[in-house]
């Protein structure tokens, strides 16, 4: 059958027609937002390159805690800037790190918020880099030993959850490993499996101050011309025990999200990195497209690649504009 008996456009004549045929919704429930701490008392340092995200001290960060889960959303990612770098970024499995302290304190307030902690050397180390440095080179099995100190210390201070994002081998079994052996069997790993070597977390690396001092990250991180290798990761990531996958950046490799979403049955996340975020802010601040309009069309379709979470510094502002909705 085809027209003139056939014809789409009677399934959308009406809002509530396409409400009802509507295949993917948003809700701040599928969200994830990602928060920067650092030291001192009553600091809000606005990030330049990310209008809207700040590095907030641990009493700041408990205020914007509060709206956020005011506002519906279920979870948070926090990022530390340590008060010291050095080489093997020890604040980084410090129990008064930055990060440790922010977990008690957000935990204390909000006891039902799932709090994520991202576990990687870059923002905490003094050459920037994601693991140990021998020889200009990351030292991979060295690096194990880190970020297993790292995420058992995270779990100390309660968090729910540890988010490997390094893209060194065999980190998610270690961390396993190092969590059970130390009591905490019910710590979830949401691992970055499927991280690219992208030019899209500029902004992040002022966030976070990680940039590497030299070099770059595509010994670790995947070259983003592949994404049958993503599978090969995320099989690996499995067998090591991972229980949700993170596939990063978004908006370029929806492709990739929709392969790692048909080929497992964990939760799969999609990070919509700082860049992402800044050509929308950017061309939103100078006119150039309705904010709103595009961030809920951009967030629906990572969703409808196959992202069942999706981190984003967008989290805020899409829930209170789908609390609004008419
Ligand atoms: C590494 C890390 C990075 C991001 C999240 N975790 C930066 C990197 O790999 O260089 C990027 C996030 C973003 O761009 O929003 N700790």
């Amino acid at each position: 059958m085809s027209f003139p008996a056939t014809r789409p456009r009677r399934l959308r004549e009406t809002p509530a027609l396409r409400q009802m045929v509507r295949e993917t919704t948003l809700t701040p429930d599928d969200f994830i937002y990602p928060m920067f701490v650092i030291h001192g008392q009553n600091v809000r340092r606005e990030i330049k390159s990310m209008p809207g995200i700040y590095q907030l001290s641990v009493d700041q960060a408990v205020t914007e805690v509060g709206e956020v889960t005011q506002l519906g959303i279920p979870a948070i990612m926090l990022f530390g800037i340590p008060a010291v770098k050095d080489a093997v970024g020890s604040e980084n499995f410090s129990d008064q790190g930055i990060v440790q302290q922010a977990i008690r304190a957000i935990k204390a307030a909000n006891p039902n918020l799932i709090v994520i902690a991202d576990v990687c050397m870059c923002e905490y180390t003094d050459h920037g880099h994601c693991g140990i440095v021998e020889n200009d080179e990351i030292v991979n099995d060295a690096t194990l030993e880190i970020l297993q100190k790292a995420a058992v210390s995270y779990a100390q201070a309660k968090a729910d959850v540890v988010a490997p994002s390094g893209m060194m081998d065999g980190m998610v079994g270690a961390i396993r490993s190092a969590l059970d052996a130390e009591g905490f069997a019910s710590v979830n790993i949401l691992s970055y499996a499927i991280k690219y070597a992208s030019a899209f977390y500029g902004p992040f690396r002022e966030a976070a101050e990680g940039a590497p001092k030299f070099g770059d990250r595509k010994t670790h991180q995947m070259d983003p011309a592949n994404a049958r290798e993503a599978l090969r990761e995320l099989a690996l990531d499995i067998e090591e025990g991972a229980d949700m996958v993170m596939v990063k950046p978004a908006l370029p490799y929806l492709d990739v999200i929709r392969r790692v979403r048909d080929a497992c049955h964990l939760p799969v996340g999609a990070y919509n990195v700082s860049g992402e975020y800044a050509m929308i802010k950017a061309a939103a601040a100078n006119g150039w497209l309705d904010e709103r309009a595009v961030v809920l069309e951009l967030l629906t379709g990572i969703k409808r690649a196959g992202a069942d979470l999706i981190l984003t510094y967008h989290a805020k502002d899409a829930a209170r504009w789908l609390r609004d909705r008419d």
